[in-house]
């Protein structure tokens, strides 16, 4: 099957943007930095990486007749923010279990940013006491038996939309729109920098790139500080989409890579690196990125070309997949 054969219910505005860091890339000094944003990708709730993938997960949401997504995440998950904007959008219900993923001393945590617009948006958010972690919870559990009970119709949606079969579709899609858009721009990106936790991000564009002509590397930076538990899952996801897309042979473990050295002891904890990143990023090209995610890819991307493990002669793939924001929560970060 081919990318196009699977249903997709349309929540993007069309392709994400693609530009030049022009300034970025004079200051650090090497490859051509570029980023494609998908934190501009969509008019709901300020968008990010989960609306691509919950496209793929709505047409069977739908024909399974759900009223209620529910979904999971830590009290300042993005991903469960875009469930909430994606059942608005679809006239459903949400209920999203919110866990202390994070021990982030921020006395309005679970009250700004990502869970601000949750409420906002009509999710029923539910604060759960436990720890950082993927799988299948209790507290999940019982959301899902809480709307059967109440005679509705739950459709489960993991955290990340990663542990489900169609998860990694949505970057799979992704793989083939900056094939077109190289095209248009006449640049070819030797080299993607995306951050990855919960796997199908990073497994889809591996999945999507894997069935193309021009092999290039796609670059995980780990932000869970659980390496060997994020690439299980970016190996694992990558193997079921590309054998969902028919790839026809194996994924070979070169093209499944994850970096670490940039998250730090703890998920959701900026570290020096990731404070410099986000305001390098900000001062020089007006570009915000968060200290959960994308502050730890940037510094990874930063430090990767200044190394020249990303050769000077290389366009390099910045992807920003939203998540500012969280930033709400993080002012005592920044002085
Ligand atoms: C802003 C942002 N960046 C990166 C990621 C990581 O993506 P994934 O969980 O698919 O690995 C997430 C979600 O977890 C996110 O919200």
């Amino acid at each position: 099957m081919h990318i196009a054969d699977f249903e997709r219910y349309p929540l993007l505005f069309g392709p994400s943007p693609v530009h030049r860091l022009e300034r970025l890339t004079a200051h650090v000094g090497g490859a051509r930095i570029w980023a494609k944003r998908e934190d501009c990708n969509s008019g709901l709730a300020y968008g990010g990486n989960k609306t691509r993938k919950l496209e793929y997960l709505v047409p069977d949401a739908l024909a399974k007749g759900a009223d209620t997504l529910v979904s999971i995440g830590g009290v300042q998950s993005n991903h469960t923010r875009q469930v909430a904007a994606v059942a608005a959008r679809l006239g459903l219900k949400a209920v999203l279990v919110q866990e202390s993923w994070v021990d982030w001393p921020d006395a309005v945590n679970d009250k700004v940013g990502n869970i601000l617009l949750s409420r906002i948006m009509g999710a029923d958010v539910r604060l759960v006491q436990a720890g950082f972690g993927i799988g299948f919870k209790d507290s999940w559990n019982q959301a899902l038996e809480d709307v059967r009970a109440a005679g509705g119709t739950p459709y489960a949606i993991p955290a990340g939309a990663s542990d489900h079969p169609l998860g990694g579709l949505g970057f799979a899609n992704w793989a083939y729109e900056v094939q077109e858009q190289e095209r248009e721009l006449g640049v070819f990106f030797d080299t993607i920098v995306v951050c990855s936790v919960t796997g199908s991000t990073q497994a889809g564009m591996i999945a999507g790139f894997a069935g193309q002509d021009r092999p290039r590397r796609v670059l995980g930076i780990d932000a869970s500080a659980k390496l060997a538990e994020t690439s299980a899952q970016v190996e694992k996801i990558a193997r079921h989409t590309a054998e969902l897309l028919g790839l026809g042979r194996d994924l070979r473990d070169d093209e499944m890579t994850v970096l670490e050295g940039w998250a730090g002891a703890e998920y959701g904890i900026p570290v020096p690196s990731t404070l410099d990143a986000i305001r390098l990023t900000g001062r020089l090209e007006g570009m915000i990125i968060d200290p959960v995610y994308e502050g730890k890819s940037m510094a990874g991307l930063i430090d990767l070309v200044r190394r020249g493990d990303i050769p000077e002669d290389s366009d390099v793939l910045y992807v920003h997949l939203g998540g500012q924001p969280a930033l709400n929560a993080y002012s005592g970060a920044f002085h």
